[in-house]
């Protein structure tokens, strides 16, 4: 990974580590992942071509303050979310505009332009047509899907009768207990990654 990128994306990460979400207290349906954990995976996912830069298209099922998303825009062509409460998607503005302020003071690099996030139900066909009309690319066409273990099973679900074949589902949040997921195969020399994210492949 170019030494720039790498350097943005540790900031990005140590900037949302500090504000996780759901630790402690009464949000836990919404724990925030550890982007420093993302970052230690991303050499891999780029080696195994997971993750293709400026080509795969990245979508996060429950994205919440879209921090995956700013995450994975500086690797991915497109880096989509969908969060169904509005309030937790409120807090994505706010937080972009705070973290560019630091980089720009670090000399690190901006985010890039390529990330949408949308207010709905993750299953729901009417937002991804929403998501198409606007990215051009239905959930069939996009590579590279992820989320945070709470509705896994349902996700997996739509995915198995929509996705294409060969897309990747990523669930962070797992550890020695891998579920099994119809029409799906578990990407084992791969899972789990530093222990909590677990790959599967579209059959
Ligand atoms: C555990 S948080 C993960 C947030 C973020 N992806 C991360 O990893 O830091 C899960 C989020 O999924 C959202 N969610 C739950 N069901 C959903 C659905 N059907 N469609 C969209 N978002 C959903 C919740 O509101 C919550 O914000």
């Amino acid at each position: 990974m170019d030494l720039s990128i790498r350097d943005s994306l540790a900031a990005v990460a140590e900037f949302y580590d500090q504000r996780k979400v759901g630790d402690s207290g009464p949000l836990g349906f919404r724990r925030s992942t550890d982007l420093m954990t993302l970052l230690a995976c991303a050499d891999r996912l780029m080696e195994e071509k997971i993750i293709v830069p400026g080509e795969t298209a990245f979508l996060d099922l429950g994205c919440a303050d879209g921090r995956v998303n700013l995450f994975f825009s500086y690797l991915v062509r497109l880096s989509v979310g969908i969060e169904l409460d509005e309030w937790t998607l409120d807090e994505y503005g706010p937080l972009r505009s705070h973290l560019e302020a630091l980089l720009e003071r670090e000399n690190l690099l901006p985010p890039p332009e390529n990330i949408f996030l949308f207010h709905g139900d993750s299953t729901e066909r009417r937002l991804h047509d929403a998501v198409a009309r606007t990215t051009g690319l239905g959930v069939e066409s996009f590579d590279l899907f992820y989320t945070y273990l709470v509705m896994h099973d349902a996700f997996a679900e739509m995915l198995a009768e929509r996705a294409r074949q060969g897309a990747i589902f990523m669930v962070y949040g797992l550890h020695k207990v891998l579920p099994q997921y119809s029409g799906f195969r578990l990407l084992r020399h791969l899972s789990p990654m530093e222990e909590i994210l677990a790959l599967y492949e579209k059959m």
